[in-house]
């Protein structure tokens, strides 16, 4: 029998994704700013700053997808604090290698086994940088997460759990009495034990009050869901090391601004929007749309240069934290007449969700867009292109058509070049819609001899939307699946 880590099902599928559901449920409030108002919702949120504020801010996304198990994680590269990668990236593997020796032995079933890591940030400013890691992993009907936050102290340079935001073991011990007194109505208070592992995950909240959180089942074992408590500041100030005050001062900066040696990256270049060239009809010419899944990364720029430099068009299906620490190349896609499509907040197995979720996940990306570039998505692609009644039931009352694909290039799986664009031209057909991830540099470098090839053969590289427009399409309505003629 498979051991299984995490028990209480349904509960905890609703008490898991809670910050996405109240994140979004407030979306349309107006006046204060967003963080102000997800902090009134609930104080035991930690702050979450907008990773657009911090300049040259990148991402590291891998996504895979088979039979056997569905995997996402992310994490953000802060420019000037090569210690916090590095430690993100080791905790990162943490999570994901166990996750993959187990899945391994998997037989394929129905429900695919998911890991999801995200991440927000918690502080951007001053000398100091925090980053809360939440990881969800579901398994058959059970799901939980695990919760950590790191920070990056640039005076020290260096890069540490939690537990350094207080002084040392009396400290923590302190702090835990103080802990147990307050959660024993939701969890064990026994299991609040002194240790940096205990206290895997603090940080603040907009009023400046200590947020610390826990795993799910490390302190209530039974009880399924998230148990955190917020201390005000006159119960913990005096615990606080220096790196802990700074951490404060920084969470209640209203505009974060980083001040990191060798922090701030030279501008990069403006391309200057092409005119948009006349709409394409595909009812007469060969069309096919290239996709590109999960970013934007590291290397969408680059991407864009060479889409731009071929005149050929694509779709991006973004995801939330991504597509919030890029405005600028979301701008770049719009105006070169390129589609920006939804691909979720979290890019978790919608179908493992509670509709009010699935709304959730969904709204927020439209709202990012938008906010961005002036446009809400009309496509939605669910993550992994898993799908249910539920799902498309969300996406006909949001009036976006699912758009999945009829050519998977797996270039998550065989990261070299020639591979990628060998399938992408192979599988290629008028009306296909070819599936890439522009998280990963090699489909990138993969992009100039296929669209050279597809040229070659008489295609011309459109939009999703393009293809939609076309009588082979046979109209599809918001909620129906399109996946190419
Ligand atoms: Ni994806």
């Amino acid at each position: 029998m498979r051991p299984v880590r995490w028990r209480g099902a349904a509960a905890t599928l609703a008490a898991g994704l809670a910050f996405g559901v109240t994140a979004a449920g407030c979306s349309g409030a107006a006046g204060s700013p967003r963080w102000a108002r997800q902090a009134a919702l609930d104080s035991t949120l930690p702050r979450a700053v907008e990773p657009a504020s911090v300049a040259g801010l990148e991402t590291v996304t891998r996504s895979e997808s088979d039979a056997r198990r569905r995997l996402f994680t992310s994490y953000p590269i802060v420019p000037g604090a090569g210690p916090l990668t590095d430690r993100l990236d080791q905790a990162v593997d943490d999570l994901t290698d166990p996750y993959e020796r187990e899945s391994a032995g998997e037989k394929p079933g129905v429900l695919v086994p998911e890991l999801n890591v995200q991440w927000t940030l918690t502080a951007a400013s001053g000398s100091v940088v925090g980053v809360r890691l939440v990881s969800r992993q579901s398994q058959g009907a059970e799901a939980g997460e695990t919760r950590r936050t790191y920070w990056y102290d640039g005076l020290a340079g260096w890069a540490v759990g939690s537990d350094a935001l207080v002084n040392g073991e009396n400290a923590l011990n302190r702090l835990a009495s103080i802990v147990r007194a307050r959660i024993e109505a939701k969890a064990d208070p026994e299991r609040v034990t002194a240790v940096p592992a205990t206290f895997a995950s603090m940080a603040f909240n907009t009023d400046g009050d200590l947020v610390v959180e826990f795993s799910d089942h490390s302190v209530a074992p039974s009880a399924p869901g998230r148990v955190a408590v917020a201390l005000p500041a006159s119960e913990f100030e005096p615990l606080l090391s220096d790196l802990g005050r700074r951490a404060r001062a920084a969470s209640l900066t209203p505009r974060p601004r980083l001040t990191l040696a060798s922090g701030v990256p030279a501008p990069t270049r403006t391309n200057r929007a092409r005119p948009r060239s006349a709409r394409v009809n595909c009812d007469v010419a060969k069309c096919l749309a290239l996709t590109f899944d999960d970013g934007p990364g590291p290397d969408t720029s680059r991407l864009l240069d060479e889409l731009d430099h071929a005149h050929a068009r694509a779709t991006f299906f973004v995801v939330g934290a991504n597509a919030s620490a890029h405005p600028r190349l979301l701008r770049r896609m719009a105006d070169a007449g390129h589609e920006i499509g939804d691909h979720t907040r979290g890019h978790h197995d919608l179908t493992r969700l509670a509709p009010i979720q699935v709304h959730a996940e969904v709204q927020q990306t439209q709202d990012a867009v938008r906010q961005i570039t002036g446009r809400a998505p009309v496509l939605l692609r669910p993550p992994y292109g898993a799908s249910n009644g539920v799902v498309g039931d969300v996406a006909r009352s949001l009036g976006l058509v699912q758009s999945l694909w009829n050519v998977d290039t797996l270039d998550w799986r065989d990261q070299d070049a020639s591979t990628v664009a060998d399938r992408a031209v192979d599988g290629a057909r008028a009306g296909g819609v070819i599936l890439m991830h522009d998280t990963y540099g090699t489909s990138v470098d993969a992009v100039p001899q296929i669209v050279a090839r597809l040229k070659g053969e008489g295609y011309t590289l459109v939009t999703v939307s393009d293809l939609l427009t076309s009588r082979h399409a046979r109209h599809p309505r918001p909620g129906d699946r399109f996946a190419g003629w």
